[in-house]
């Protein structure tokens, strides 16, 4: 199953990804970044519903100089603080910067955060390729688009669908650049139940893998 996760993550279909039964419990419409059309946030804005994010490598988001939200909101008395994560209370949420790409208009339309998210890929490919960047020249914040910063030693240090989703395209060998959102039930407003996000994935011929799969595979690399 995750040799067949890694191939579709590759080909730039979408993959369901659940990250395990004692963390939130949740399954995150997942697909590579550089990949992202309007259609695809138009897919997870109606059939996944949670909020849609682009989780990068720790390397690129140095390169590029975006910074956990917590360290530049270090002075606010509202700053996460250890624990405040109930699902993970060892580790803290993962939200860098959300960002606009500078040539959308509101930021929020399909076009527009696709737009965001494929830039936001392009500068993640160039950093590690050690060209130059300049990524204010390219986003502006705030914005639309929640970047997420992966743990610097990925599934090592922390196992969100932040590494996770990363340490996948890193397995498979693509731009570290991850866009997720998380599935909810439109009937109680809750994470879509794992059954109901397998059937979903049955129906449209999609891939559904767990955090413990890609763990497995992260450890025997
Ligand atoms: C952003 C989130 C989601 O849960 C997303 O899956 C990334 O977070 P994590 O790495 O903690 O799972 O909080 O919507
Ligand atoms: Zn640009
Ligand atoms: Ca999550």
């Amino acid at each position: 199953m995750i040799e067949e996760a890694l191939r579709a993550l590759a080909n730039g279909e979408f993959i369901l990804l659940y990250d395990f039964d004692d963390r939130e419990g949740e399954t995150d419409l997942t697909i590579r970044a550089d990949a992202v059309t309007p259609a695809h946030v138009r897919q997870m804005r109606k059939d996944a519903g949670g909020l849609i994010c682009t989780a990068v490598h720790p390397e690129a988001a140095e390169r590029l100089g975006l910074p956990f939200a917590r360290d530049i909101l270090s002075t606010s008395s509202l700053v996460e603080q250890d624990g405040d994560i109930p699902y993970d209370p060892k580790n803290h949420s993962s939200f860098s910067l959300w960002v606009n790409h500078r040539e959308t208009f509101t930021g929020i339309t399909d076009r527009d955060r696709s737009l965001t998210i494929t830039a936001v890929a392009e500068q993640v490919q160039r950093s590690l390729n050690g060209g130059g960047h300049n990524f204010g020249a390219h986003f502006r914040t705030p914005g639309h688009m929640p970047l997420l910063r992966a743990a610097k030693r990925l599934l090592d240090e922390r196992c969100g669908q932040t590494e996770l989703s990363v340490a996948l395209a890193d397995l498979a060998g693509i731009t570290p650049a991850v866009t997720v959102c998380e599935m909810l039930d439109d009937e109680t407003g809750l994470a879509l139940s794992k059954e109901d996000a397998r059937a979903y994935a049955r129906k449209h011929g999609l891939v559904f893998i767990e955090g413990k799969d890609v763990v497995e595979k992260w450890s025997s690399r």
